[in-house]
C-alpha cells in the first residue's frame, strides 16, 4: 500500500519513520504546506519521497491511504479531493468534522466512489466501548480535559480573554460547553473532543470542560459515559510530545495501530 503523509510535523514523522521498511508499506509520500519539512523528513525515512506544495493533486494520486495530520485547513481542502478519486483517507484534525457540510460530503463521497474514513482513537481510549454503547441509547458523554498552560499556549481565545496563564498558581476552567463550540474554540486542543462526539451522541449533546492546571504534567482526559449499557469512566494521563505539547505520543500511536489494522486485515476491537 502507498501511504501519503498529510502534514510531516510531530505525527506525521512519527509515522513515516515506524512505517519505514514495512514490508507491506510500497511508498510512503510526504506532503507539507512547509516543503522544507516534507523536503527535510525525506531526507530521512527511506523509502520515501516529498511533494512539492503545489503537486497536491500528484501526492493524492500516488496514495492509495492519506493520513492527515495537518490542521483543520487542511482537512477543509484535502479530504474533498482525495475521497472524489476513490482513495482511502485517515483524520487527525478530527474539529474539523464538526463542520456539518464538509463531514456529509465526506461520507457521501466515500460511499459513491469506494473511499474509506478512518478516525483513530487518537489520544483517547474508550471509543470502541462507546461506539458499542452508541447501539444502544446514551444519555450523557462528559470530557473533561486538564492540560498544563504550555499545552494551550498561543491559543487565540485565550489572549481574546485577556488570560494570563502563567499568572495563575491553581487551576482555571476556560471552557464550558458543547463540543462543537469546542473544537472550533479550541482547534489544536480538543480533537478528541470531535472524535467522542463522532462516536456516541454528537457534537451538541457532547459536553466538554477545559481546564488550564499549572500543576499539571500530562494531558489529562476524563471521560464519563452513562447510557442503558450502564456508565464508563475513563481517564489518561497522556505524557505530551516533546516537539508539540499541544500533542500526545499516544495519538501517532494510535494513529500507527490503526494503519496496521489496515494492512494486516486483523481487526481487533470494535
Ligand atoms: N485526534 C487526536 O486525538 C489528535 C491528537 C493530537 C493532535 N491531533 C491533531 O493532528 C494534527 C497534527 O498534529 P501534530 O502534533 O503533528 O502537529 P504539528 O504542528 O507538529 O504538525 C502539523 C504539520 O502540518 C503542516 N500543515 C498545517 N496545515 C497544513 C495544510 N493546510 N496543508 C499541508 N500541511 C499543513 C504543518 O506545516 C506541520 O508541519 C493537528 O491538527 C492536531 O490538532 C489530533
Amino acid at each position: 500500500m502507498r501511504i501519503g503523509i498529510l502534514g510531516c510535523g510531530f505525527i506525521g514523522t512519527t509515522i513515516a519513520k515506524t512505517l519505514e521498511g514495512h514490508p507491506k508499506v510500497t511508498a510512503i509520500n510526504l506532503f507539507d504546506i512547509d516543503d522544507s519539512k516534507s523536503k527535510g523528513l525525506s531526507l530521512t525515512v527511506e523509502g520515501s519521497r516529498y511533494f512539492p506544495f503545489e503537486r497536491w493533486e500528484e501526492f493524492i494520486e500516488e496514495s492509495d491511504l492519506v493520513v492527515e495530520a495537518a490542521s483543520h485547513r487542511a482537512v477543509e481542502t484535502y479530504a474533498r479531493e482525495t475521497l472524489k478519486r476513490g482513495k482511502d483517507i485517515m483524520i487527525l484534525s478530527v474539529g474539523a468534522l464538526a463542520d456539518d457540510a464538509l463531514w456529509e460530503d465526506m461520507k457521501r463521497l466515500a460511499e459513491e466512489r469506494g473511499g474509506r474514513i478512518f478516525i483513530p482513537s487518537g489520544a483517547i481510549s474508550g471509543i470502541d466501548g462507546i461506539k458499542s454503547a452508541s447501539l444502544g441509547r446514551i444519555e450523557e458523554v462528559v470530557l473533561t480535559t486538564i492540560k498544563p498552560p504550555k499545552g494551550l499556549k498561543g491559543s487565540e481565545v485565550l489572549a481574546g480573554m485577556g488570560l494570563n496563564l502563567n499568572k495563575h498558581t491553581s487551576p482555571v476552567t476556560v471552557y464550558e460547553g458543547p463540543a462543537r463550540e469546542a473544537v472550533k474554540l479550541f482547534p489544536q486542543n480538543v480533537n478528541v473532543a470531535a472524535t467522542l462526539s463522532i462516536a456516541g451522541i454528537g457534537f451538541d449533546k457532547t459536553r466538554v470542560r477545559i481546564v488550564v492546571d499549572p500543576a499539571a504534567t500530562t494531558n489529562r482526559h476524563e471521560i464519563y459515559v452513562k447510557g442503558r449499557f450502564g456508565e464508563m469512566h475513563i481517564v489518561l494521563k497522556n505524557v505530551p510530545s516533546m516537539t508539540n505539547p499541544k500533542s500526545s505520543y499516544l495519538a501517532p500511536l494510535s494513529a500507527i495501530a490503526t494503519i496496521e489494522k489496515i494492512l494486516s486485515g486483523v481487526y481487533v476491537g470494535t
